[in-house]
């Protein structure tokens, strides 16, 4: 369950930038989502790195016809930003402009499985969120429970779940995932201080990479996202090893009001790039939002074939098809 990066490359400090994401009403309207082609070109010793990642990600976890590669279960929900005033002088976008945008939010567990306990140990939780703005496009923040990154490059993440595809429990020792540790010794670090939390809405989500803030007098500005919740709450491996299956999921249904569903159509549409940002939002020198962004569009054409999304089981999460059983809106 060891599935995804860190990131650890020194950046220019960057600014937080606190998320007040309320998300309150339920997701109504599937995305229009278009596919965006992976630019990463095949090399002379197989598919992209990015196509391998994604490949690897599938014999780590399984093949599992219609869910995402990484964050397989996961939860859609609506809702509304405002921005600070600090915000809009840091930025130009106009998702800090201070209205009320619309956002469409993603709650997930980090692995391929969509069946994994939610309490699972090594396993990031993310939230990924599309700003809706005025103009009828969209921009997109992709968070996750990783304070830091294990790896800095596409290739080093191509060879950790290499690694780690290499090392099931009677491999010899040292396995290629010890060997991998020895080597880089911040993904150790960093799965190792991936917290469980009790809820969705008391964890923390790290951006990782960094991006540069535009003003409207041009200034420049790196910054990294932080989603803070109002109370952070983490259990032990003990206490989360005692809860169900679908704690996560549960809670968070719990906190909102029922309405009809439509989660599950509307995360089938949905794809969430790190690289789709508003004017004034900015990639920056740091190289892995690229590789990011064509690992995402690999894993969004595998799941959007038709043969995928007609095998895709409806009972996801271990919640029935039965309108009452999904998640409709989430309160601050
Ligand atoms: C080399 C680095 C990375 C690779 C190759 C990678 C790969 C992937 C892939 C293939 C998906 C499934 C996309 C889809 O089908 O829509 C995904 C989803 C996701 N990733 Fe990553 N990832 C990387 C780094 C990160 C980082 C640094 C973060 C957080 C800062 C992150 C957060 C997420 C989240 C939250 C999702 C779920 C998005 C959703 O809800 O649709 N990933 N990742």
């Amino acid at each position: 369950m060891i599935n995804h990066p860190l990131f650890v490359r020194r950046e220019p400090e960057p600014r937080k930038v606190a998320l007040d994401s309320c998300a309150r009403r339920l997701a109504k309207s599937l995305m229009c989502v278009s596919l965006l082609l992976a630019s990463a070109a095949a090399t002379a010793d197989g598919p992209p790195v990015t196509t391998q990642i994604v490949d690897l990600a599938n014999k780590m976890d399984g093949v599992h016809p219609g869910f995402r590669a990484f964050h397989a279960k996961g939860v859609v929900v609506e809702g509304s930003f405002k921005a600070s005033a600090e915000a809009a002088q840091l930025s130009r976008a106009t998702l800090f402009n201070g209205s009320s945008i619309p956002v469409t939010v993603r709650f997930s567990d980090g692995s391929g499985m969509p069946n994994v306990a939610d309490g699972s140990p090594a396993m990031p939780r993310g939230i990924a969120i599309k700003y809706h703005l005025p103009d009828g496009t969209d921009t997109d923040m992709v968070t996750n429970s990783f304070k830091f990154f294990p790896v800095g490059t596409g290739e080093d993440f191509r060879d950790l779940l290499e690694a780690i595809v290499a090392s099931p429990p009677d491999a010899p020792k040292p396995t290629k995932l010890e060997q991998f540790f020895g080597s880089h010794p911040n993904a150790p670090k960093a799965i190792g201080s991936l917290p469980i939390p009790d809820s969705f809405a008391d964890e923390e989500y790290h951006g990782i990479n960094a991006f540069i803030f535009v003003n409207k007098s041009g200034q420049r500005q790196a910054v990294r996202y932080l989603v803070v919740p109002e109370k952070l709450v983490h259990l032990t491996p003990e206490e989360a090893a005692k809860q169900s299956p679908n704690y996560l999921f549960d809670e968070l249904k719990q906190r909102i009001a029922r309405k009809p569903p439509d989660s599950l159509e509307a995360e089938k549409k949905l794809l969430f790039m790190p690289t789709n940002l508003a004017a004034g939002i900015e990639l920056s020198d740091d190289p892995l939002p690229s590789v990011r962004a064509a690992a995402y569009a690999v894993s969004f054409g595998r799941r959007s074939q038709p043969s995928s999304a007609s095998s895709r089981p409806d009972n996801m999460n271990g919640h029935t098809s039965d309108g009452a059983t999904h998640l409709s809106t989430v309160s601050p």
